[in-house]
């Protein structure tokens, strides 16, 4: 009998030897004359770990990592196969700390399945909620999202369900499921790992939304920087059509939907939702000007749902298990587990999915083991390039949309990049302004102008040049960017300024007891 032997083909896996190891590991077991079963899966999430090899010993899958393809012969003299000691051994993946302590709803089986099998989605529970949601009626399938209490991943944390419903009610002809993949926030890669570890989860995502509201079409606006991502999931929309899940009739409820992928041309802006319909339709991406809303009048005039990656992916578990189950997660307003990234200066980077209500401290320092460079975290940017720097004072907070947005940050995408003391607050507010001149669409002067006359008042700032006035000039300056920008690229670009210059004085020169 063969052994099974997992393999990530995650991006970030593969840039870190995954495919090299799955070929050392086929030939050494070819040589060796072994049976071997490779399977490809996702990432545990685990990268410091990576590339990370697990085999099915019994009922149990031993993890080795990080494995290089070098490292490979040496496992199968020690007897990696049989689970056998070996200095790379790290025992049962599940016992693993850092995944162990995890609450994966979303992300329950990436990392464990193949990511194109469809018979391991199936035996992990994949497709019950499409079933379910097939034979229920579109406003109860509406009605379930919306009592689980989920808000849009994608950033502005807007309720599903309500969304869902304004797209229902708008009668119309066609109707589209779009689901935003531009995944262009620093530090994040949640949307990337789903889409390669676990492609049938956001398909039976989309499928479900399209039966609620009635949309026969989705289009996946995936960044042209995942080209694996793009690989993966085509093959999955194929194997996924073959057998029933996509086409004309889906699942047998008589009720068509079918999904295809279109590449975005890497531009931060087409991120945004109106922009990313723009070059959805072919032409160069802008903002639009809201309303109408995308619910009533979105891809090419029609009734449109836009969700981000996640969103999507978590409405399979939701039908499948109810609301309730799902909504008992998380705190106040904020129901539900988030998968959380952690990047930058840490010593465990990776994805942790855990309910709202987690602090950045316990992501911080139990789960990522502080800082890579050894010396005291400094600065903590969340959710993006426009979230606000956090310092320590602030690590308790508990992760919760409206406790964030109390002291003007924002949890966004959940990414979350982490800073020594060696990091320059003034040099970090004025990239944030150069990334807004860089990345704006240009439609609005607020953010056009704004953003590069602010780069120069930070210079002439941190040049000493009549310093009360270039501050009182910031000041007004992201005062207009706020309340005159017709999107959050402008409106938010003072977040991250604002937060270094209030948390972070010193860096800019200000005398600290004057700034207090
Ligand atoms: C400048 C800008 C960039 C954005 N980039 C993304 C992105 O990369 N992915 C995403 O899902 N949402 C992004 N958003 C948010 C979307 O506009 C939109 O709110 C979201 O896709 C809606 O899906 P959700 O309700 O599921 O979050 C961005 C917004 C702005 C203003
Ligand atoms: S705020 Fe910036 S990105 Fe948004 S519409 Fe205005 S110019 Fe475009």
């Amino acid at each position: 009998m063969s052994v099974i032997v997992y393999v990530p083909l995650d991006s970030s896996a593969c840039a870190l030897g995954a495919d090299a190891v799955a070929q050392a590991i086929a030939r050494e077991a070819e040589r060796r004359g072994l049976a071997v079963e490779l399977r490809r899966n996702g990432s545990r999430g685990m990268y410091w770990l990576e590339p990370l090899v697990e085999v099915v010993c019994g009922e149990q899958r031993l993890a080795y990592g990080p494995v290089t393809a070098e490292a490979v012969a040496g496992l199968f003299d020690a007897g990696f196969l049989s689970g056998a000691a070996h200095p790379l051994a790290l025992g049962p993946t599940e016992a693993i700390d850092f995944l162990a302590r995890q609450q994966r709803l979303t992300f329950a089986r990436v990392g464990v399945v193949d990511a194109l099998s469809i018979a391991e989605y199936v035996a992990h529970g994949g497709f019950v909620g499409l079933a379910r949601a097939s034979t229920m009626t579109p406003e109860a399938v509406v009605k379930e999202v919306t009592d689980a209490g989920l808000r849009g991943r994608g950033g502005a944390a807007f309720p599903t369900g309500i969304k869902w419903k304004t797209v229902l009610d708008t009668p119309a002809e066609q109707k589209y499921i779009a689901c935003n993949a531009d995944e262009g926030d620093s530090g994040t890669f949640s949307d990337r790992m789903l889409m390669e570890g676990d492609p049938y989860c956001l398909i039976e995502g989309m499928a479900i939304a399209g039966l609620a509201v009635g949309a026969t079409q989705g289009y996946i606006y995936l960044r042209s920087e995942y080209p694996r991502a793009l690989d993966i999931l085509e093959s999955a929309i194929r194997a996924a059509r073959e057998i029933g899940y996509l086409g004309s009739n889906v699942m047998g409820s008589g009720r068509a939907f079918d999904l295809e992928v279109r590449l975005g041309a890497g531009a931060y802006i087409c991120g945004e939702e109106t922009a990313m319909l723009e070059s959805l339709e072919g032409k160069r991406g802008i903002v639009r000007a809201k309303p109408p809303l995308p619910a009533i009048a979105g891809l090419f005039g029609q009734p449109t749902v836009i969700n981000n990656v996640i969103s999507l992916a978590s409405v399979p578990i939701i039908l499948a298990k109810g609301a309730a189950h799902y909504r008992d997660f998380g705190l106040g307003r904020s129901r539900g587990t988030l998968p959380f990234q952690l990047s930058g200066n840490l010593k465990r980077t990776g994805l942790v999915e855990l309910a709202f209500g987690v602090t950045l401290r316990e992501l911080l320092f139990d789960y990522a083991g502080g800082s890579a460079s050894g010396r005291p975290i400094r600065a903590v940017q969340v959710g993006g390039p426009l979230g606000a720097y956090l310092p320590e004072d602030q690590f308790d907070t508990p992760l919760d949309y409206e406790q964030y947005a109390a002291m003007g940050a924002m949890i966004g995408h959940g990414g979350i990049v982490a800073f020594d003391d060696s990091v320059d607050m003034a040099q970090m507010a004025r990239y944030a302004m150069e990334f807004c001149a860089v990345e704006s669409c240009g439609k609005c002067t607020p953010c056009r102008i704004g953003s590069t006359r602010g780069v120069e008042v930070i210079d002439r700032l941190l040049a000493g040049d009549d310093r009360g006035r270039q501050l009182a000039l910031l000041e007004s300056l992201c005062d207009t960017m706020e309340k005159g920008s017709l999107c959050a690229m402008g409106g938010m670009t003072p977040y991250p300024v604002r937060s270094a210059l209030k948390y972070f004085p010193r860096d800019f020169g200000i005398d600290t007891s004057r700034a207090a």
